[in-house]
């Protein structure tokens, strides 16, 4: 299973992505990821811009939606030649299956396909009272990660406390996508419950996803390159 950190590229304009990715020296290509706020804002050429420019891209628009609309929504995705999206595990294993089918394109290639199991953002209180599980996070989150693998998807999203759990009930395969990271020594922030890139390496995470500890850093590159070093050992 590759490693690799993913720094989401959370910035309201293109312009302000494009000049914090020019900080990297030419042949250094991080993994990046567009979310909602640029994607909205400056549309499918920015994610071409950036492809253009050799970066691998997380695309997370977190899609859920009927079976059919996601479907051909995940046919326009795939034309984007993107690495990777995702959608809610909550739109249940048939909208999964949909996603998986309008997201192959004909010659068989397809992106990885991953799912958010439960948002971070949401705690025991409105799990129980909101959405009406009557079940504690841990095993909510690993039932819609079951449901997520049976549907033939590539992995998760998860906090990286979860990611073990994730693994031992999905198999090793079955990969796992963390936010929630911060050095040592940095400031968490509206995360609540962080690890650090050293720990996520030995805790099953494969891909962390980092967005300020790196693009609000003093110096991105180096705060980069530490995370690779701390979470991989390279
Ligand atoms: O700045 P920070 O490292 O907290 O950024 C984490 C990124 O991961 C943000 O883009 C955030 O939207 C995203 N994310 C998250 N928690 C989730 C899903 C996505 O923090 N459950």
């Amino acid at each position: 299973m590759h490693k690799d950190i993913i720094i989401a590229l959370d910035f309201p304009s293109g312009a302000e992505a494009l000049s914090f990715l020019d900080r990297f020296h030419a042949g250094e290509k991080p993994y990046v990821k567009i979310g909602m706020e640029l994607f909205y804002a400056e549309g499918p050429d920015m994610v071409r811009k950036i492809k253009d420019r050799g970066h691998k891209i997380f695309l997370d628009l977190k899609l859920h939606d009927i079976p059919n609309t996601v479907k051909r929504a995940m046919g326009v995705l795939s034309r984007l030649d993107v690495d990777m999206v995702n959608l809610h595990a909550a739109g249940a294993s048939e909208m999964m299956r949909a996603a998986l089918e309008g997201l192959t394109r004909p010659d068989g290639t397809r992106p990885l396909l991953i799912a958010v199991t439960q948002l971070t953002s949401t705690d025991p209180q409105t799990l129980k009272n909101e959405l009406l599980i009557d079940l504690p996070m841990e095993e909510a989150v690993l039932s819609y990660a079951k449901n997520a693998a049976a549907s033939g998807l590539d992995g998760v999203v998860c906090s990286p406390l979860e990611a073990a759990g994730v693994k031992a009930a999905c198999g090793g395969g079955f990969f796992t996508v963390t936010p929630g990271v911060r050095f040592a020594d940095g400031d968490a922030g509206d995360q609540k419950r962080v690890m650090t890139p050293e720990r996520a390496g030995t805790s099953g995470c494969d891909y962390l996803v980092m967005g300020r500890p790196i693009t609000q850093a003093e110096d991105p590159v180096a705060a980069y390159r530490r995370a690779v070093r701390e979470f991989i050992g390279e």
